[in-house]
């Protein structure tokens, strides 16, 4: 038993509303939320700004462990991630910053540094974690996993809808292409590919509204762990 409830594991492709639907969850049980793609995304942004060779997993690694980590708890379900004091937000969905952070997934070291930090965000429970490699890698124990997945096309039309939505530019077919070769390099890479696990309950959202998603989650909980 955790001391503050279960795992819930929730990995898939890019865009299929992760984020989305898992804060949604936490919000719903009282768990935390925390994206491990947004880990990824803001060492991608850190390596960047320092201009730092996006190959070079042992310099990757050094600067990893060389600037302080925070994932502010207890302040709502969202587990925001600070860099040495910066609360990075909106920087990390710049489309340069999601291009560097698959890229840099790719590599062992930088793996295995996230991987401790994962562990030890999530091992006491009460959490919703998303990303990748969760249900099969970073938590292959989690009580609860889920494996949510949705057309690249499907995908694309909600990013084009939600770049709109905040009046920004948005061509669907650059999108669309964005997606496939993101999926190609997450679940092509020889490192803890994006893989269903065998244990995880398969959700395909491509014509489920997000608040079906978050109901037929949170019903599992309920009943994998009634009371
Ligand atoms: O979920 P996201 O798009 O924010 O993730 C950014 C990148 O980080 C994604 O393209 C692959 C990588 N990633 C990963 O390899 N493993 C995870 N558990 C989470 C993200």
């Amino acid at each position: 038993m955790r001391p503050n409830g279960i795992i819930i594991a929730i990995d898939g492709p890019a865009g299929v509303g992760k984020s989305t639907v898992g804060k949604l969850v936490a919000g719903r049980l009282g768990y935390s939320f925390i994206s491990t793609g947004k880990m990824y995304r803001a060492l991608a942004w850190k390596a960047l700004e320092s201009g730092l060779s996006l190959e070079d997993d042992e310099k990757l690694v050094a600067l990893a462990g060389a600037v302080k980590w925070e994932f502010p708890r207890g302040s709502g379900p969202e587990a925001d991630v600070s860099l040495d004091g910066r609360r990075l937000d909106l920087e990390l969905s710049e489309e340069r910053v999601s291009k560097a952070s698959s890229g840099i997934a790719r590599l062992a070291g930088v793996r295995l540094f996230m991987l401790g930090m994962q562990r030890e965000a999530g091992v006491s429970g009460g959490v919703v974690m998303e990303g990748r490699d969760i249900g099969t890698n970073v938590f292959p124990d989690a009580e609860l996993k889920v494996y949510l997945d949705a057309s690249p096309e499907a995908r694309a039309e909600r990013r084009s809808g939600q770049l709109r939505a905040q009046g920004l530019e948005a061509d669907y077919a650059t999108i669309l292409d964005f997606i496939i070769k993101r999926d190609a390099q997450d679940s092509g890479r020889v490192n803890n590919p994006l893989r269903k696990a065998e244990d995880a309950h398969y959700m395909d959202s491509t014509a489920m509204p997000r608040d079906r998603v978050v109901d037929a989650i949170v019903e599992l909980y309920k009943v994998s762990h009634p009371g």
